[in-house]
């Protein structure tokens, strides 16, 4: 019997089986945390076909599009053939538009177009226009942090993002702005020099106070809080009638403030990176934040949220002012969300698949009018609220919202010789130069419990740290029962002591202190 191949004669053609392999380092972003992730590419023969696995979000599946078009447009061939591409870890969802660049060079790799061995510990991120140009991407600084830190030699990033790459170092940074380049650069990798320089004099300069404590005129008391907050770390509520000047002081707080530390920078700028803050104007975060959000923001925004988490205002303020004007007008639930994140100075926010963690180390200055009509208390107006009307309006300052707050001051309207006045009250500078003797004091003092700061002295060790005299003890005593003090204001009331104290240069909390500090405590809010 004659077989079946001997009868008809077909030419059997072998499958191309031949598969190329590559595999690239990139980086994801968890809050404000980088972390590594393999892009493998496998191309082997078969029907054409794109397939990405490594739960994707959709926007990384789009990426499909935007890397075939970019190498085509950059002039290369678009292998035919079936690429799979692998985002390792797979068991952590992946988002955004980063990986695509990683993708393409993978891709390019396995078509060798570049050789492997260039890619030894290098990073690569930066979304793809489909022309071949290189968009800027969120958390790159975060991306520096972690390629550093898991030992990578370069990375290479979008050029857009290269001041906020450059804060570090240890590490060679390299920008592209086009896929063609990022080939060449990958080519030369050994011979090019990596960016490093960045001058930020300009910044600073830039940066240096524009607004000044001596544009304020009077309001001793108020300007007295804001250097103990800035001081020790305190929390402030200013109350009092419209155009008493309670938004100018908050907005100069920070001008009394000792300027960030490098670190600090950093720390700030990466929240803004992952956020997606930055832009041409800001590339990279130099003084302190000062952030008001308006009233009807939601609890998402104040706090973060949405489905890939996003920092919200509490971390945009970190290491910086927060501050909510016309506080009263807050929803209760919105304002109720601080009240854990103020404690903790971090919030995690958790999705499905993971959580996210942002730090939010803020001084949290609030203002709002005394009554609906805003002149309760005014020299010169008469308010036309009733005692129950006063009352319900300010009942709207949530109580453990209040509790957290470590100063409360009356900020009254200037009288007309304030007004007509000449005459020059202190500046930033000067009132900044107590504040940063005052905090060298105290990060003296609590150098073996890692914290700089009074307000940020935890219960256990408040009493070793606040020692009083045995008439404090006494004045404190008849506080509690008077002004009816819960625990924590109890605490607080002795750590703005301490930083009084500080600001005088005392080792011990005099009663002066202790009653300066019972100044800041307002009987309107007496239980
Ligand atoms: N102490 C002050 N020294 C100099 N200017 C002042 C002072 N207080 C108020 N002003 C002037 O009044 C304007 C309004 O002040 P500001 O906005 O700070 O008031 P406010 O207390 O926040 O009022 P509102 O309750 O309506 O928000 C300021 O821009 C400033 O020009
Ligand atoms: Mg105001």
């Amino acid at each position: 019997m004659k077989t079946l191949n001997e009868d008809i004669n077909i030419e059997i053609v072998e499958p191309n089986n031949k598969h190329s392999f590559a595999s690239v380092l990139s980086c994801g972003l968890n809050g404000v945390n980088a972390y590594p992730v393999e892009i493998e590419v496998d191309i082997s023969g078969g029907l054409p076909n794109f397939i990405l696995v490594g739960l994707p979000d959709a926007a990384i599946n789009e990426s499909k599009e935007r890397v075939r078009a970019a190498i085509k447009s950059s002039g290369l061939e678009f292998p035919s053939k079936k690429i799979v591409v692998n985002l390792a870890p797979a068991d952590t969802k992946k988002a955004g538009p980063t990986y695509d660049l990683a993708i393409a060079i993978g891709i390019l790799t396995c078509n060798e177009v570049i050789d492997s061995s260039n890619l030894n510990d290098i990073w690569v991120v930066g979304e793809l226009g489909l022309s071949g140009k290189i968009r800027q991407v969120n958390g790159v600084l975060s991306f520096v942090i972690s390629a550093k830190n898991n030992g990578a030699k370069g990375i290479i990033i979008p050029k857009e993002n290269k001041e906020e790459a450059a804060l570090i170092r240890g590490i060679n940074i390299y920008p592209i702005d086009s896929l063609s380049e990022a080939i060449e650069t990958i080519k030369n990798i050994k011979r090019i020099k990596s960016f490093t320089s960045l001058n930020l004099e300009k910044e600073i300069k830039e940066e240096i106070n524009q607004v000044d404590f001596s544009e304020v005129k009077g309001q001793l008391l108020a300007k007295r809080a804001l250097e103990i907050a800035a001081a020790g770390g305190h929390h402030v509520l200013m109350i009092g009638s419209p155009g008493s000047g309670k938004s100018m002081l908050a907005q100069r707080l920070s001008t009394i403030m000792p300027p960030l530390f490098h670190e600090e920078r950093i720390e700030v700028t990466q929240i803004y990176s992952a956020g997606g803050k930055l832009n041409s104007n800001r590339k990279i975060i130099i003084g302190r934040p000062f952030r008001t959000p308006h009233h009807s923001a939601s609890a998402a925004g104040l706090i973060g949220g949405g489905s890939i988490p996003q920092p919200g205002e509490i971390s945009l303020a970190h290491k910086g002012v927060l501050f909510l004007d016309e506080l009263t007008e807050f929803q209760k639930r919105v304002l109720d969300s601080l009240r854990q994140a103020i404690e903790t100075k971090e919030i995690t926010l958790s999705r499905s698949r993971k959580s996210s963690t942002f730090p939010c180390d803020f001084i949290l200055i609030a203002a709002c009018n005394p009554c609906p009509c805003g002149y309760f208390g005014d020299n010169l107006k008469k308010c036309t609220c009733s005692t129950f009307e006063v009352r319900k309006y300010l009942n709207k300052i949530s109580g453990p919202i209040l509790d957290r707050i470590d100063l409360q001051v009356e900020v009254k309207r200037l009288n007309e010789n304030e007004l007509i006045s000449n005459q020059t009250s202190e500046n930033s500078l000067s009132i900044k130069r107590r504040v940063i003797e005052a905090r060298e004091i105290q990060k003296k003092r609590y150098k073996d419990l890692k914290i700089n700061l009074n307000s940020e002295v935890g219960s256990r060790n408040i009493r070793e740290h606040c020692k009083l005299s045995t008439n404090g003890e006494g004045i404190l005593k008849e506080a509690i029962k008077s002004l009816a003090l819960s625990a924590r204001s109890y605490d607080r009331l002795l750590k703005v002591s301490r930083t009084i104290a500080d600001l005088s240069n005392s080792d011990i909390i005099k009663d002066e202190h202790i009653l300066e500090a019972l100044q800041f405590r307002l009987s309107t809010f007496k239980a």
